[in-house]
This record gives C-alpha cells, structure tokens and sequence, in this order.
C-alpha cells in the first residue's frame, strides 16, 4: 500500500512538473534564456534530480532484496566494492601508477636525492590542451580569418538594435519622450489637465495666470531658456539654470503631464496677465525648424 502511495505521488509530480515546464516555455518568449527566466532551469535540474534520486533508490531497493534473497537460501553474497567503478574511472583519466610500481617508472637522474618518475601525461589533462589547440584554431580561423564581428563590432550592433526597439517603444508608450518627437497639445481636455498641474506645481512662482513672480512671467513674448513649445517642454523637464529656483520636474511629473503643461503655459501666450512681470530674456521668433536651446536633449 505505502509502495501504491510512493508511486502514485511521483506519478503526480512528473506530470505536474512537466505541465508547469511546458506551460512556462510556451509563455515566455526567451524560455532558455537562464538570464531571464532561471526557474526554468531551476525547475528542469530539480526534475532530474528527483528522478535521479528515484532511480537510484530503486536499485538500492532491489540490491538489497537480492542480498535478502541470496542470504534466505544461504549463499553469502561476496563483498561488492561499490566504488570500483568509480576507481576504474579515475585510474583511466589519471594513469596513476601506484606505488609498487614506481620502480618501474624511476629515471636514472639523481639530483642530491631527488629522483625522478617518468610518468606518463594523466589523460584528462591530455585532452583538455588537445581541447584549447582545437579551440584555439577554430577562434583563429572564425575571427582572424573569417572575420566573424568582434566584441567591439558586436556591440556596436546590440547598442543598434536597442536603440531601435526604445524607439518602437516610445512610439507606442504614451509616458516616454523623445525631445524630438514630443509635440504641442491643443485639446481642451489636454488643456485642462495641463492647467490642473500648473495650478498645483507651478503657480506659486508663475502666478495661477502666469503673470510671473519668482520665475519669469510666461504669457509675454520674452523667454529666457528660449520660446517655443519644445524649448518650454525641455526646460520644465530639465529645469532652468543652475540657482535660478526652477527644477528638473522630470523628477516630480509624469512626462505627459509635463507635456500637457507645456502645451499650457504656451496656450498662455498673449494673454494679460492681472500683474505681469517685466519681461525678461530676448523676444522669442518662431523659426520653422525648432531649436533646443540650454540642454540638447532630455536624459
Ligand atoms: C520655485 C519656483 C518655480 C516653480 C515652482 C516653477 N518655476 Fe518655472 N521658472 C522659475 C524660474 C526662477 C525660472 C527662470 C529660470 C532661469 O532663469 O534659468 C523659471 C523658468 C520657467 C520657464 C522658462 C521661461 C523662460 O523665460 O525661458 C518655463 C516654461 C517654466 N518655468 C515653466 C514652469 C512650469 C510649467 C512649472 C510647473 C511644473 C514651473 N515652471 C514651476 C521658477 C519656478
């Protein structure tokens, strides 16, 4: 009965296990990438070695009711080294001599009593420089001769190759900006929502209707950091200069919040203001090609 249970519980976790293995192999995309998803790996050893133990347990079991069976009709079972395999294995790797035998292996040097045996090269270290000769020419021959991509020319091609997909991303992704693609908002709910965030971040130093007072009025022609909406989206998500008191609000807000606000404090242009702040920086001209004045681009 406990035999039924044991095989019946390890009938149960093969299956469950191999169903979760498979499972997860079909849904993650890179399955085999130990990198990204080690519990398939750790999953697949732990399998093996389950199964491994199992096995081994089995013949265990039937070595000992052979031992059992032998001993019932009164044959004493002769004595097994169980590790003579294992000796084997390790003499044919190492070609150890053993001890009896270094007379046979003595070089005749003598060095103020230190003598010499002519042992021959153990096997497993044989190979393994067998092992780099072949690597080694077939590494000559694929980058040296071939001129298969180096690791410089191979990074250069991943750094491509993610330079793409963030594109792709940030072409899809509505909270990732490219200064170079950010655009000015003209829909009221936009509006709106830029309003709600200049209200509650910014007005305290541009005035609720950006008149100015701290910073520097926003609804005049003049701009310090430069005019124009990218030049206003950079300096409100890089901030201005150094002490002058206006902050990097990547820090703070979502970049299409900071989009929505930029689009408003543009939309603020013209108006009056109830007390406007002198002007300050130069009279901004809208030039066809916009260009990003303080810092190049957003980091
Ligand atoms: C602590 C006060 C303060 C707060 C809060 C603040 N600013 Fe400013 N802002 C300034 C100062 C000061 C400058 C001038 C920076 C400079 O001279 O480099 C400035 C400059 C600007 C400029 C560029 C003006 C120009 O003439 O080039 C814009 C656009 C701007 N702020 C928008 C915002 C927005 C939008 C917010 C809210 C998210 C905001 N600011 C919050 C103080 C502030």
């Amino acid at each position: 009965m406990k035999k039924y249970f044991q095989s019946l519980g390890y009938i149960i976790f093969l299956g469950v296990s191999s169903y979760a293995i498979i499972t997860a192999i079909k849904s993650y995309e890179k399955p085999f990438s130990l990198y990204e998803n080690p519990l398939v790996w750790i999953a697949l050893v732990a399998v093996v070695l389950v199964v491994l133990l199992k096995e081994f347990l089995n013949i265990t079991a039937l070595q000992q009711a052979e031992k059992l069976r032998m001993e019932k009709d009164g044959i004493t079972p002769e004595e097994v080294d169980i590790w003579a395999g294992v000796k084997k294995i390790i003499k044919r790797w190492t070609k150890a001599r053993a001890l009896e035998e270094e007379s046979e292996i003595i070089l005749d040097h003598n060095y103020d009593g230190i003598k010499e045996l002519d042992n021959s090269l153990p096997p497993w270290w044989l190979y393994m420089f067998y092992a780099t000769i072949i690597f080694g020419v077939v590494y000559l021959v694929r980058y040296h001769v071939l001129g298969a991509d180096n690791q410089a020319t191979e990074y250069n091609k991943e750094m491509a190759e993610a330079r793409m997909e963030l594109q792709k991303y940030q072409a899809t992704s509505p909270n990732v900006f490219d200064i170079s693609t950010v655009t000015q908002l003209t829909d009221a709910s936009d509006l709106t929502r830029g309003k709600a965030v200049f209200n509650l971040n910014c007005a305290a130093c541009h005035a609720p209707d950006g008149g100015g007072g701290i910073g520097p009025n926003l609804t005049d022609k003049h701009w310090i950091l430069g005019g124009g909406f990218k030049n206003a989206f950079n300096t409100i998500y890089n901030g201005g200069r150094d002490g002058k008191g206006m902050v990097a609000w990547s820090k703070t807000l979502k970049p299409n919040d900071i989009q929505k606000v930029a689009s408003y404090v543009l939309s603020l242009q013209g108006t009056t203001p109830a007390k406007p702040k002198d002007p300050q920086g130069d009279i901004w001209v809208e030039n066809t090609v916009e260009e990003v004045s303080s810092k190049d681009s957003i980091k």
